[in-house]
């Protein structure tokens, strides 16, 4: 809906030294996968993915990189911000056996995805990687969902140095399976694992994937022929298919009406993927 309307922000949560998590109670009807358009009237509006969503509330959750989030940042409980939205395609929603690999904030429209998966019934295993162990986000947010939770760092401060990637390899060639919730212990262990048989014959059904893309260009290289989605970030401006900046080649797709979440079919033609993006020009700037 790109009707602008001004809310109070409910509530501000840390969950990282720079990451926060602002609520605003108010009706979105907002789906997985979706994003606003936020400003403060004082410079730039920014597209935010949705974090949750219930009946009378929805949440962004932020990490402050430059001016605009940094202003974010200085909100207090109280303060207003202006929105639009929400806007764009949304996830598929599967019963069956799922895997969502999210890295560094790239995870945050996982949350609200795996809460509908897991109402739908899906079979879910979340592998949640980032940079460092302080980087890492929402892992007490998947753990409270009862899900296999597998999480990576790429510098080894929390479980073995690994990416995310290799661990989704592991999984998806059927070298490793995710054992069922393990509490505060759900750092990947290769060791600790051990195939089941009932579990090693059954083949996800489903990937999905948000985050840095270079780490979604790898994944996708290892997902073989699984059905998937992936979620894009382009530079937006106008998030309603007018200004032309979030599209992308060659098919000419605007990221902010037919996106950002992108279906398997779609991403296999986009040859931009992995190569290169727009500045706010619409300059290609290469990965
Ligand atoms: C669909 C979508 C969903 C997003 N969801 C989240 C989210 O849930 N949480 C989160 O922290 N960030 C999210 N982002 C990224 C977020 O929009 C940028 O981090 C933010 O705009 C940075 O603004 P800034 O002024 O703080 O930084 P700047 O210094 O202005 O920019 C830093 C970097 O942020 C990106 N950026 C800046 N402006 C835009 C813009 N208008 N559109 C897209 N990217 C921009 C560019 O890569 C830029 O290099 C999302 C982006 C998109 C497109
Ligand atoms: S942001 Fe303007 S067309 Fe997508």
């Amino acid at each position: 809906m790109n009707k602008r309307i001004t809310l109070k922000i409910a509530k501000i949560e840390d969950e990282t030294h720079d990451i926060k998590t602002f609520t605003f109670k108010h009706k979105l009807n907002a789906k997985p996968g979706q994003f606003i358009m936020i400003t403060d009237f004082e410079g730039g509006e920014k597209p935010l993915s949705i974090s949750d969503c219930s009946e009378d509330e929805f949440s962004i959750t932020v990490k402050k990189i430059g001016e605009f989030t940094s202003r974010l940042f200085q909100k207090r409980e109280g303060d207003f911000m202006s929105i639009r939205g929400a806007f764009g395609s949304s996830f598929f929603i599967s019963d069956g056996k799922v895997l969502l690999v999210g890295g560094g904030y790239g995870s945050i429209p996982l949350y609200l995805l795996a809460k509908y998966l897991s109402e739908a019934g899906a079979d879910i295993s979340v592998i949640n990687g980032a940079r460092t162990k302080n980087d890492l986000v929402f892992c007490d947010k998947f753990r409270e969902l009862g899900i296999k939770l597998i999480i990576t760092t790429d510098d080894g401060t929390y479980g073995e140095k690994v990416s995310s990637v290799d661990v989704a390899r592991k999984i998806l060639s059927n070298q490793l399976v995710p054992k069922p919730q393990l509490g505060n212990n759900d750092h990947f262990q290769a060791g600790a694992w051990k195939r089941e048989n009932d579990e090693k014959k059954k083949k996800f059904d489903f990937v999905y994937a948000a985050g840095p893309e270079m780490m979604m260009k790898s994944l996708q290289g290892v997902i073989g022929d699984i059905e998937y989605e992936f979620i894009f970030e382009r530079y937006m401006k106008c998030a309603i298919g007018i200004c032309g900046n979030c599209t992308m080649d060659p098919l000419g797709i605007r990221l902010c009406v037919e996106g950002p979440v992108l279906s398997k079919k779609i991403v296999e033609q986009i040859t931009e993927f992995g190569k290169y993006h727009r500045d706010a020009t619409g300059k290609r700037i290469l990965y």
